[in-house]
């Protein structure tokens, strides 16, 4: 990842976030490092606010943007240190940090405590994460204390404190032309670790083999991390909407069900396909399957500018619901399903969620109470899903079979546009590949 390739694009965030909050100090700081167990680290991953602001991917970073009449962004990171360097590599440092990412000054991140408060003095509001880090709460309060306490010398700490994601979550909803640009980039890359997974799935292979095969195809494609722990689930482990141990053995019968997106340069992709183990779908497989693809397209027209958010979501469900009906998985006519919701015992999360720096990203889904209308530039999932748990009231064809079908597209002016199309999910592409891959071609 090249952070500053497109500093002029941060800069332009934080003065849109300047002029937005009109007066004021902000501060925004990167995410901690974790020890996951004793002394070894998770692996790092910045604070995405931050990142969306600065590009800067160092740890121990913050932000100080200073609104009003002669607007300031101060970055405050680590000191550089040769001895540090030799064991962890390069970092910055504040003067090499101020000129190539752009910043009007920049601090060692130890002196944060000392200037934070004198920054602070008579600036009517203070905008940060609240809520988001309890050790940075703590040193926000101590900081305005610092202020308050100088009151009898004349100076004010400041009266308001506000969510700085209140606004930055409005901003990251729409997405520019190089976050779109990223985003088709992971898309493809997650769209090819599907297509690995489809060529490489057998019968007696374990579900953790597939896994390896997407992590393999996101990071040889410069992907820095999956987007979220993948799900390889094989025959009934379809229906645990979360399933993660990855551990069985893919058995003939199974549909195998494939939930994994990379993280490129920041931003999520999130792909779910399903498919057969044999490389041919069973007659009720098939019928379940092209049930949730019916329901993911009509999912998917309903997705244009000016439609409300849940439209794509009720397209769905509609579809879903006619073809439990018809699948004689559910009882009632189509309304009465609809309005005691009677499906849900076989479709029970939403059509998608917002996508982008986080894999369920930034932005309120309603406002003053309404869905939210869908604008070019917002960039979401589409993933419609049957999970039909073996049941004494289940016909015995469908029992155990889940299936889910996952797309991420971004909203233009006259519809959408579904940047992971290159992963197949028409059943005939889907064994087509799987044959090919079979005959070694
Ligand atoms: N993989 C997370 C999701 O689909 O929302
Ligand atoms: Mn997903
Ligand atoms: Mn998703």
């Amino acid at each position: 990842m090249k952070p500053a390739d497109h500093l002029s694009l941060y800069a332009a965030r934080r003065s849109r976030l300047a002029a937005l909050m009109g007066e004021g100090v902000a501060v925004i700081a990167t995410a901690p490092e974790r020890l996951r167990n004793r002394d070894s680290h998770y692996p790092y991953r910045f604070d995405s606010y931050f990142y969306y602001l600065t590009g800067f991917l160092e740890p121990e970073a913050a932000l100080v943007l200073v609104a009003g009449k002669s607007p300031k962004a101060l970055l405050f990171c680590r000191n550089r240190d040769p001895e540090r360097e030799i064991w962890d590599g390069f970092r910055y440092g504040p003067e090499a940090a101020r000129e190539r990412f752009g910043f009007d000054e920049a601090h060692p991140i130890d002196e944060l405590d000392k200037l934070a408060p004198k920054m602070l003095e008579d600036q009517p509001a203070l905008y940060y994460p609240v809520g988001a880090e309890a050790d940075w709460d703590a040193r926000v309060m101590r900081w305005l204390n610092v202020v308050r306490a100088r009151a009898r010398a004349g100076i004010a700490a400041p009266e308001r404190l506000h969510d700085v994601r209140v606004l930055l979550d409005d901003m990251r909803l729409l997405k520019d032309a190089h976050e779109l640009g990223v985003m088709r980039r992971a898309a493809r890359i997650a769209a090819a670790a599907h297509r690995r997974a489809m060529q490489s799935a057998r019968p007696g292979r374990m579900e953790y083999e597939i896994e390896a095969e997407l992590l393999h195809e996101f990071r040889r494609n410069g992907a820095q991390f999956p987007a979220y722990s993948p799900i390889v689930a094989a025959g009934a482990n379809a229906c645990v909407l979360h399933y993660v141990s990855n551990d069985a053995r893919l058995a003939q019968g199974d549909l195998l069900l494939i939930d994994a997106g990379c993280e490129l340069d920041g931003y999520a992709s999130d792909i779910t396909r399903t498919f057969p183990v044999s490389g041919r779908f069973r007659a009720a497989q098939r019928a379940v399957y092209e049930l949730v693809l019916a329901a993911q397209r009509a999912a998917i027209e309903k997705v244009k500018s000016g439609n409300a958010w849940n439209e794509p979501h009720d397209a769905a469900v509609r579809v879903l619901a006619q073809g439990m009906l018809d699948l004689k998985l559910i009882s009632g006519s189509l309304d009465e399903v609809l309005e005691k919701e009677t499906y849900k015992r076989f479709y029970m999360h939403r059509t998608g969620h917002w996508l982008g720096l986080d894999v369920h990203d930034a932005g309120e889904y309603k406002r003053a109470g309404n869905w939210r209308s869908l604008a070019p530039g917002m960039a979401l999932t589409v993933e419609p899903g049957l999970y039909i748990r073996a049941a004494d009231d289940v016909p015995e064809r469908f029992r155990d079979i889940g299936v889910r079908i996952e797309d991420d597209v971004v909203v233009t002016p006259g519809g959408c546009e579904v940047i992971t199309a290159e992963a197949p999910k028409l059943p005939e592409d889907i064994e087509a590949l799987m044959r090919d891959a079979r005959a070694g071609a």
